[in-house]
């Protein structure tokens, strides 16, 4: 089987997680005499993540971030394309074997954790479903995770209302590493804590993926965290992943405009290196009615003539991929 061009070079081990043409579309219902229209929140978006790899996606609100989150977690069907965990299809892997593959950590471990389980409980639960072990065995496991999050044992009858959001966050986190999974797929998740609580949470998760040697797909709006932590980045711009590549050649030498785009936020005299709140409304495009051409071309400065009427190809090469009219292929060597 030809093995597609991704970033990275060859690999012998096939990609702990692979994504070919996935997407999502919804149909979003009109309003009064308005037909049905069709949303691509994820639009054939394509890219391979290796074993312990940290993978960030990025992009502002609305870029599809979530809804790829959820079809990584089995979560949502993709409309089309395939998923692949170690080579096996996502329709093929049965549902204990996805869990023990992919384990989520939301952005809010409020709503995340059952209030009437005690911290003990919530961290079992996956392993009593599955049937995993005896109950000597998860209690030892229990145990065990505990320490390794930072959770002091006598928290093990505490309530979640009883713990402080990082302490939340810690059990959230526990509660994914209870099935021993190879990839954690993590949706913002220090961006509902305090500030002082972040950079805690930031270095469990860092010292947890070199420990256990797990995979992360990383969602977050906060480029300090992704500069930290992520091996590579992809950028998301409604549906598409426009630019691919490693952490230091995007922060270096991004090159697509949006990328540039993102990335002047963090010049900005902000404390936190944070993205701004959102795009101004009148730039933003409608999702369901795209912009022709690069769906990019209406908030780009570099704008040409064939991004308003053809949509770019998806140029691969040694550092990654990027979608730009701007950036044909012959190009690319000056970043070697
Ligand atoms: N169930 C749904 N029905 C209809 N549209 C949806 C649904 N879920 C998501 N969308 C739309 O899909 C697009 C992508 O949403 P998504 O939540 O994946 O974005 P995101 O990148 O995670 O944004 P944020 O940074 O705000 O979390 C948005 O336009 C959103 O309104
Ligand atoms: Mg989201």
């Amino acid at each position: 089987m030809m093995e597609p061009r991704h970033a990275g070079g060859p690999d012998p081990e096939p990609p702990v997680l692979e994504c070919t043409g996935v997407t999502r579309a919804f149909r979003v219902k009109g309003r009064l005499f308005n037909p049905a229209r069709t949303l691509c929140a994820v639009d054939a978006v394509s890219f391979s993540v290796r074993r312990g790899e940290v993978f960030a996606i990025v992009g502002e609100s609305g870029a599809g971030k979530t809804t790829l989150a959820k079809m990584l977690l089995g979560l949502q069907a993709p409309s089309s394309g395939v998923i692949r965990f170690a080579g096996r299809p996502l329709g093929e892997v049965g549902r204990v074997a996805i869990a023990r593959r992919v384990q989520p950590v939301f952005q809010d471990p409020y709503s995340s954790l059952n209030p009437r389980k005690t911290l003990g409980q919530i961290i079992s639960l996956p392993l009593a479903v599955h049937r995993i072990g005896t109950e000597a065995d998860r209690r030892a496991r229990v145990d065990e995770i505990m320490a390794m999050v930072g959770l002091p044992e006598h928290l093990l009858h505490a309530y979640p209302n009883q713990l402080s959001g990082g302490q939340r966050q810690r059990v959230a986190i526990a509660r994914a590493l209870a099935m021993k999974p190879d990839i954690l797929v993590c949706d913002e998740p220090t961006s509902a804590l305090d500030v002082s609580v972040q950079a805690q949470i930031i270095n469990l998760l860092r010292e947890l993926q070199q420990e256990l040697g797990l995979t992360y797909v990383l969602v977050s709006h906060d480029l300090g965290v992704i500069r930290h932590m992520a091996d590579r980045v992809a950028v998301m711009y409604l549906g598409r992943m426009v630019e691919i590549g490693r952490t230091a050649q995007i922060f270096r030498a991004p090159r697509h405009p949006y990328t540039e785009m993102l990335l002047g936020a963090i010049l900005t005299p902000e404390p936190e290196l944070g993205l701004p709140p959102g795009p101004a409304e009148d730039s933003f495009p409608d999702p369901l009615d795209p912009p022709d051409g690069c769906r990019f071309h209406p908030r780009c400065p570099s704008v040409q003539n064939p991004c308003r009427h053809t949509s770019p190809e998806t140029r691969h090469d040694a550092h990654g991929s990027v979608e730009c009219h701007l950036h044909p292929a012959e190009q690319e060597t000056r970043y070697g």
